[in-house]
């Protein structure tokens, strides 16, 4: 049971300073299990007691997890003075401090990607030493060929002379244009450097998997929905391929990939 000073639990889970923070409790718009508390060293425990600033309840759990649906046309970086970033679509009440992606697409790639406030996790997932499996759904310039699997598998050669992993990629069966890959690394453009590789083009990319956790499909292009510590977890856990494959055909429908998104 960890427990925190009202004022500070408010400063890093709202968008609110901490001195702004401060005049809102003294207003009484602040209530600890119903009651109001204008006592910012008050101490609470957000895992098992309600916090409500302004009538809104405040998250419990020590660290945000929330899973995007990255759209095209925004990067994946906390701050741009040109471009619009994954952190300009995250609603108000999900912008806490130190929110940042766990991980990076493309702007022209879709998906999904984690944000979070929770550092040592998002080291466990980027450290290129942990191997964390990203699974993309590609479309292809071209129609998919038979010989890709084993190329993959031995480990790609990239333009540049860089040397790839062990990868894997799969078609997906009538839809000839369109393929599966995982790889356990994230340099600079791999998938579409390593179909570039092969003599194909990745038209769309969109990425439906990481570890064994898999894009809610019902999720729009741009919203964020809030995960829970046991579901990133899972994100760090490896899924065999054909079963991933098998859950992507059956909600390909969802997966539409489209430059409009
Ligand atoms: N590989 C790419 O080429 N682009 C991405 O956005 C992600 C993986």
């Amino acid at each position: 049971m960890a427990q925190f000073r009202l004022d500070k639990l408010l400063a890093d889970r709202t968008q609110f300073s901490r001195a702004d923070i401060k005049k809102i409790i003294r207003s009484g718009a602040v209530t600890v299990d119903g009651t109001k508390v204008t006592d910012g060293g008050f101490k609470v425990d957000p895992d098992t007691q309600t916090v409500t600033c302004m009538g809104k309840q405040i998250r419990g759990g020590a660290h945000l997890y929330l899973v995007m649906n990255k759209p095209v046309g925004v990067i994946s970086a906390t701050e741009d003075r040109k471009q619009k970033t994954v952190i300009d679509l995250v609603p108000k009440e999900f912008r806490v401090k130190g929110l940042f992606p766990a991980g990076r697409l493309d702007a022209d790639s879709t998906g999904l990607l984690l944000l979070t406030d929770d550092g040592e996790l998002a080291h466990r997932m980027l450290s290129p030493k942990h191997h964390v499996p990203k699974c993309y759904l590609v479309r292809l310039a071209r129609p998919y060929e038979d010989s890709y699997a084993e190329r993959f598998a031995q480990g790609l050669t990239l333009s540049d002379g860089m040397q790839c992993l062990p990868a894997e990629i799969c078609s997906l069966r009538e839809h000839e244009n369109y393929a599966l890959v995982r790889v356990q690394e994230g340099k600079y453009h791999q998938v579409k450097r390593m179909l570039a590789a092969v003599g194909n083009h990745v038209e769309h990319l969109h990425r439906i998997a990481v570890g064994s956790y898999l894009l809610p499909p019902q999720l729009p292009p741009g919203a964020c929905l809030e995960v829970f510590h046991k579901d990133v977890e899972s994100m760090l856990n490896l899924c065999e391929m054909p079963v991933l494959r098998d859950r992507v055909v059956y909600d390909f429908s969802s997966y539409s990939i489209n430059e409009s998104q």
